[in-house]
């Protein structure tokens, strides 16, 4: 379950509390020796994994490995990327279809370095995710500006032709991923007041596209150098639904207590308290 929704009786209004979601993000990194050790002692480092919804999106050679580890647990396994065929003569690529059949349920979709190495557009990237929603697969899709200027250009074009002609029912399956690019693997990360109003503004444009109740239940998770020292502050706000982590995420022990910040009562009770202030 993304979200459970709470009505507010004296207004018939609705307000959701949104799952976080940990991701990983691995990129080119982990054979399949290293992935069978991350999971052995990521699972001994986390001891209830229900406060959050962790997806870890090895490289596709390593997500069967990833699948077995990750049995009897509900850490979910995602992809990286995927094309938007099913299947043909597409040389090297790799479909939700086939992505979906090795045991996956997510897929990054729209990540900066696809879109600057590998000539990735708003365009192919709305592809992508109506063929990952249509393989049953939940896209976490990244959207960024590169520099700290024109943010509110940006991200309304990236939004407005990647992920806004979705009918409002592809939309519901989506985790999107506001990554300035600036922060990227940077050591730089997004200030919390930074992030929290670059996800106000993509919040804001879902309501525009949606309305107010799927603007409420999406989830918008931050990326961009998130360590376990600097996760506290960013996860406070309201507007972060939870992180898509790089280089933390390598380290079992610091992406366990990523994880493990997901249980802290204090935030759990007050974002329920923050999702709840009108019922
Ligand atoms: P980083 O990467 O945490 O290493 O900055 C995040 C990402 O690219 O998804």
């Amino acid at each position: 379950m993304n979200s459970s929704l709470l009505v507010n009786k004296a207004t018939n209004t609705q307000s959701a509390i949104r799952l976080p979601v940990i991701g990983a993000n691995w990129k080119l990194h982990k054979d399949l020796a290293e992935t069978e050790s991350f999971f052995e002692k990521f699972r001994s480092l986390v001891d209830d994994f229900g406060y959050c919804e962790v997806v870890i999106c090895p490289p596709f050679l390593d997500i069967a490995t990833a699948v077995s580890a990750a049995e009897q647990t509900t850490i979910h396994i995602g992809a990286q990327n995927l094309y938007w065929e099913n299947d043909g003569a597409f040389t090297g690529e790799v479909s939700g279809k086939m992505i979906k059949a090795s045991g996956c349920s997510h897929v990054i979709v729209g990540h900066s370095e696809r879109r600057r190495y590998f000539g990735e557009t708003d365009e192919t990237v709305l592809k992508k995710l109506v063929a990952a929603l249509e393989a049953g697969l939940t896209p976490i899709v990244c959207i960024g500006e590169s520099e700290r200027k024109n943010v509110e250009s940006v991200l309304e074009k990236q939004f407005r032709c990647g992920i806004a002609p979705l009918s409002a029912e592809q939309f519901a399956k989506l985790i999107i991923a506001y990554e300035p690019i600036w922060a990227i693997g940077a050591g730089k990360t997004a200030t919390p007041a930074i992030a929290a109003a670059a996800h106000r503004l993509i919040r804001g444009h879902v309501t525009k596209r949606l309305g107010a109740q799927a603007a409420n239940q999406v989830r918008i998770i931050y990326g961009g150098s998130v360590k376990p020292d600097n996760a506290q502050s960013l996860m406070a706000q309201e507007e972060i639904d939870g992180f898509l982590v790089g280089g933390a995420s390598l380290d079992a022990v610091s992406f366990a207590a990523l994880v493990n910040l997901c249980k802290s009562e204090e935030k759990s009770e007050s974002r329920i308290n923050q999702s709840c202030n009108y019922v």
